[in-house]
């Protein structure tokens, strides 16, 4: 396939820095192309960024079929700038293409043409400590059909927006909110695709816990109401006896590709991680004895979130003094972000240059 740039006619202005917000602002070019079955992904192309011209009967409208990426791109110290396990995020999202029933996309050409793009839009990449130019890949099913079924039609887009920290406090611990009630997803369900419908079914929980003053939801797995999954935005880490316990993949939490990266970052500092799901008991139990010192949230847009506080019914914990950053979870921030901004080695080869 070959990538064609459309003209841009008139750039935007850049936005203050100093003030970014999370996923307001957009850059003035995208990537997109087009599916039709039996043609395949064809059309590729750079233009400028725009609204999509859709039909009120386009399948994603009425039965979700879309899926969705998070990446970065940061600013290094030279002025260079650097991808953060972009082939990661491509390959998981043909394994949602494949759960989806949508097609898959070649990531290795996904790869040189995102790389094209930041080239285009480089000068949007911002500066500023913390900051980033946050990468939204997407695929939705647009062919015009009201029956239940695969589409035949799609598009693919990548839009690209300078980013701030995800939650208003920066890194200051958030609060959360664990639900007794709703649920995210069931084993053989699609919790662990990056698909609009799981954050869509989301909302309701999330708009209770924030009316009484909680930053985000954290969901128990749909069976027993009793084990950690996610939190819709962040997968969950403790420090619990020591070692690094997070919830195993079995298909209801997202493989975080953030997630992945701690997880060898702490085996690389001998912090031992199990791949296990603390129950709520022993949250609350943990953090009273002493056992849990830590918990954090990690994912592409809060990087990693340090969590100051749990909520279950009427009782809540807090750990620390609910305000202070953990020392482990200090170490894996500033270890992670040292790497992704090149102010420490890249040993396990997570970055691309562009
Ligand atoms: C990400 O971390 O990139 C996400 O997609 C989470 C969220 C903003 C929905």
């Amino acid at each position: 396939m070959q990538l064609e740039v459309l003209p841009l006619e008139s750039p935007k202005p850049r936005p203050d820095e100093s003030n970014l917000t999370f996923g307001k602002q957009f850059t003035d070019r995208m990537f997109v192309m087009d599916y039709l079955t039996g043609q395949g992904w064809h059309n590729p192309r750079i233009q400028p960024y725009q609204p999509f011209v859709l039909d009120p009967a386009a399948m994603v409208l009425h039965y979700a079929q879309e899926i969705f990426e998070g990446m970065k791109a940061f600013r290094r110290p030279d002025g260079k700038i650097a991808l953060f396990r972009p082939m990661d995020n491509f390959q998981r999202m043909n394994c949602g293409a494949r759960r989806m029933c949508m097609p898959e996309i070649d990531e290795t050409f996904m790869l040189s043409a995102l790389k094209e793009l930041i080239r285009l839009e480089g000068d949007w990449v911002p500066r500023a400590e913390g900051t980033s130019l946050y990468i939204r890949p997407a695929m939705i099913a647009t062919e015009s059909m009201l029956g239940v079924r695969p589409a035949d039609q799609y598009l693919f887009f990548i839009i690209l927006c300078p980013v701030g920290a995800y939650y208003k406090g920066g890194l200051a611990p958030v609060k959360i909110w664990i639900s007794d009630h709703y649920v995210r997803a069931a084993h053989g369900g699609t919790g662990e695709v990056k698909t609009g419908g799981n954050y869509a079914a989301s909302l309701y929980a999330a708009r209770e816990a924030a009316a009484k003053g909680y930053d985000q939801v954290l969901w128990l797995d749909a069976r027993e109401k009793r084990h950690v999954e996610e939190v819709g935005s962040m997968n969950m880490c403790f420090i619990y006896d020591g070692k690094l316990v997070t919830s195993p993949l079995h298909g209801t939490i997202l493989d975080g590709i953030t997630r992945r990266s701690v997880l060898a970052l702490a085996r690389g500092m001998g912090v031992a991680v199990e791949e296990q799901a603390l129950t709520v008991d022993e949250i609350f139990e943990g953090v009273e004895s002493g056992r849990l010192s830590e918990a954090f949230g990690t994912g592409t847009a809060v990087v990693i979130s340090p969590v100051g506080q749990f909520t279950y019914q009427d009782k809540t914990v807090v750990i620390g003094d609910g305000k202070t950053t953990g020392p482990l979870t200090q170490r894996l921030y500033d270890t992670l972000t040292g790497i992704q901004y090149g102010r420490q080695p890249d040993v396990h080869g997570w970055v691309e240059l562009l």
